[in-house]
């Protein structure tokens, strides 16, 4: 802000400095998925990145049927039942307007994720995009990705013979990048989300698109100044593009150690929660055998009867965590979709209330402190009692008296 405030487009000083900025934090943000600077489109945030998979994938579709003269009506997105509004909200609208069908596979009961047989099921011959999240932002669930894109893979090339039309892969990896390993070459995706303010960044985002406009097609929702070589246009926001950079770059470096952390951080957490309450009165939403899981995030149940999450969390004095994915807060203690999702994951239906503690947006916050002490550099300890401590107050909500 200080330094290279000139528009990057300008050929004065300011200008060129800003210019060397955002290529730096291009090619940082390239660094860290394994794919090349010239794939990496900054943009508002993740919503505009998965709104701008679908709408290239509708858009496609139309123009590849005017080129063959061919007629397959309309196009068909296949997704899970568990994605981020920013990917079923648009949906919805397109299948409202009648520009687009939609198919929601649910996810399994047994592992927590959208198996992959069960997305490749949903496949018709007007089917022109995939987009299967990385993890999920409640539960944390890992989802089969990079199996998926393998399966679609083989499935193009019969379809290609079949002249039916390629299907694109998106994966919205929000919630994985900084807690985990995440390789766009392992992963075999066109398109990927990416969200700053999920990994300490700042909050904008950017869509990585494997050769876009050759390889992966890439159509603009947005028509100006032809920055990001007109695929989101408009005066690039440096010091944010900077700050993502910035963040890509620890990511890059660190993403390791970060893991170990916040693992460490969530098993404690899991640990004390299962010896506050008894075995019997928590219930982990997230743990299912074979399944991966994110290791920033804690999804549980205090189970009893009438117990209301909020009202748990209210007498929560410093974890702070959420009945829901944040973006979801203001719409009552669940989100109805989400909801049933998640009473198929429960184990016992009808009694406690789900918890979250994702971090760092909805967030390990109740752990917070420890995270960003150990975040820049200073050793963090664990033994002070602390957490049980707060542990107790929740505790003293649902089992009176035994605090
Ligand atoms: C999985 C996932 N996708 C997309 C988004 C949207 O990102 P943004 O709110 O930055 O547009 C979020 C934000 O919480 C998310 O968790």
């Amino acid at each position: 802000m200080c330094q290279a405030w000139g528009n990057p487009s300008s050929s004065h000083p300011t200008g060129k400095k800003a210019k060397e900025l955002i290529g730096c934090a291009r090619e940082s943000l390239a660094r860290m998925l394994g794919g090349r600077p010239e794939d990496i489109i900054f943009t508002s945030g993740g919503t505009e990145a998965n709104n701008m998979v679908i709408h290239t994938a509708c858009r496609h579709f139309h123009e590849n049927q005017r080129g063959t003269g061919d007629n397959r009506g309309t196009p068909h997105i296949v997704t899970s039942s568990v994605e981020h509004d920013s990917i079923r909200l648009p949906l919805e609208q397109l299948g409202r307007e009648g520009l687009a069908e939609a198919t929601f596979v649910p996810v399994s009961p047994l592992s927590g994720q959208a198996e992959v047989d069960d997305v490749l099921a949903a496949v018709r011959p007007n089917t022109c995009l995939v987009s299967l999240m990385l993890a999920n932002n409640e539960t944390g669930i890992i989802m089969p990705v990079a199996e998926l894109s393998r399966r679609i893979r083989a499935l193009n090339q019969r379809r290609t013979a079949e002249g039916l039309p390629r299907i694109l892969v998106h994966t919205d990896a929000a919630q994985m990048i900084g807690k985990g390993r995440v390789d766009v070459r392992e992963l075999g995706v066109d398109y990927l989300t990416i969200v700053g303010h999920k990994f300490h960044g700042p909050r904008i985002g950017a869509l990585y698109a494997h050769g876009p406009g050759t390889t992966a097609p890439l159509h603009p929702m947005l028509f100006g100044g032809g920055q990001e070589r007109s695929f989101r246009p408009g005066t690039e926001n440096t010091p944010m593009i900077a700050g993502l950079g910035q963040a890509a770059e620890l990511v890059s470096t660190n993403w390791e150690a970060y893991e170990a952390h916040m693992q460490d951080v969530r098993d404690y957490l899991e640990a004390r929660l299962e010896a506050s309450f008894g075995k019997q009165r928590i219930h982990f939403n997230s743990h299912f055998k074979g399944s991966k899981r994110l290791c920033n995030t804690c999804n549980f149940s205090i189970l009893g009867p009438g117990l209301q999450g909020r009202r748990v969390l209210a007498h929560c004095k410093v974890l702070l965590a959420s009945v829901g994915a944040a973006c979801h807060s203001e719409k009552g203690d669940r989100r109805q979709s989400f909801h049933c999702q998640l009473h198929l994951l429960l184990k016992e239906t009808g009694v406690g209330t789900a918890v979250t503690v994702p971090e760092p947006e909805g967030t390990l916050h109740g752990l917070r402190g420890p995270w960003h002490h150990r975040h820049r550099g200073t050793q963090v300890s664990y033994g002070s009692g602390a957490l049980p401590a707060r542990l107790a107050d929740v505790r003293e909500l649902c089992l009176p008296g035994c605090s």
